[in-house]
């Protein structure tokens, strides 16, 4: 059993909402995750087997905290925040977690530097939606160079932001880079509801696509 405790409180919100006001297209969130999505993010990462962490934008921690619930001494964990204050607030509630203060597109450089490569498991919170486009390129460019065949991608989109061209682009696009489509479920308890997003890194015709589709209520994109 995981220790359910919410890792979300007024400071964070407080934090979040202010990080917000000053640069609405990077942070792209007035709330924190909740505790449902976050939950749903995790159900891909195997945290019994040794292995590789990384989450990009970790922000307040709404994810981190729940990761970190699950780690043990056998797994590798990384997190990459653009935004030096998000940083210092991540390392003061988690010390042992190491958490650099710099954008996801230097995912690929900062892994392999060290020697964090491949990788098992990304988790982002990233606003792609709003992310400027060459940011959102090369940040895929690199996900997918570290992940491991077979690895994951976890992300979430907002409900209101799903149908949009943006949304939809950014799905074809990392499907295409993923060579496969993502499990697809939606957090109602979330504000606002959200969608939350699963692609396994294709393992050339080694591993057919349906062989791993997630149970329960995961739906196909
Ligand atoms: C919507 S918030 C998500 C925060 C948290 N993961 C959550 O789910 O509540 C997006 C986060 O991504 C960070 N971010 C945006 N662009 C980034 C980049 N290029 N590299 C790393 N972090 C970035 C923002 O600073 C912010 O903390």
């Amino acid at each position: 059993m995981h220790d359910a405790t919410p890792t979300t409180g007024l400071r964070e919100h407080v934090l979040l909402f202010s990080r917000f006001l000053r640069s609405p297209r990077t942070v792209g969130a007035v709330t924190p995750s909740s505790r449902a999505v976050a939950e749903a993010i995790v159900e891909h990462v195997d945290f019994d087997q040794p292995g590789r962490i990384v989450e990009l934008g970790p922000g307040t921690g709404a994810l981190t905290g729940p990761i970190v619930e699950r780690l043990g001494p056998h797994i590798e964990f990384l997190a990459l925040e653009i935004d030096q204050a998000f940083c210092e607030r991540i390392q003061r509630r988690w010390p042992a977690v190491e958490c650099i203060c710099a954008s996801a597109e230097q995912l690929d450089r900062i892994a392999a530097a060290r020697g964090m490569t491949p990788v098992d498991h990304i988790v982002s919170g990233l606003p792609f939606v709003s992310l400027p486009q060459p940011v959102t390129r090369q940040i895929l460019e690199s996900v997918v160079s570290v992940l491991r065949p077979g690895g994951t991608f976890s992300t979430f989109q907002y409900l209101h932001a799903y149908g949009m061209p943006a949304g939809a682009a950014f799905r074809k696009n990392m499907s295409g880079r993923m060579g496969s489509e993502p499990d697809v479920r939606l957090v109602m308890k979330n504000l606002p509801p959200a969608l939350v997003l699963t692609w396994h890194k294709e393992i050339a015709s080694i591993l057919p696509q349906r062989s791993r589709r997630a149970q329960g209520p995961w739906l196909r994109a």
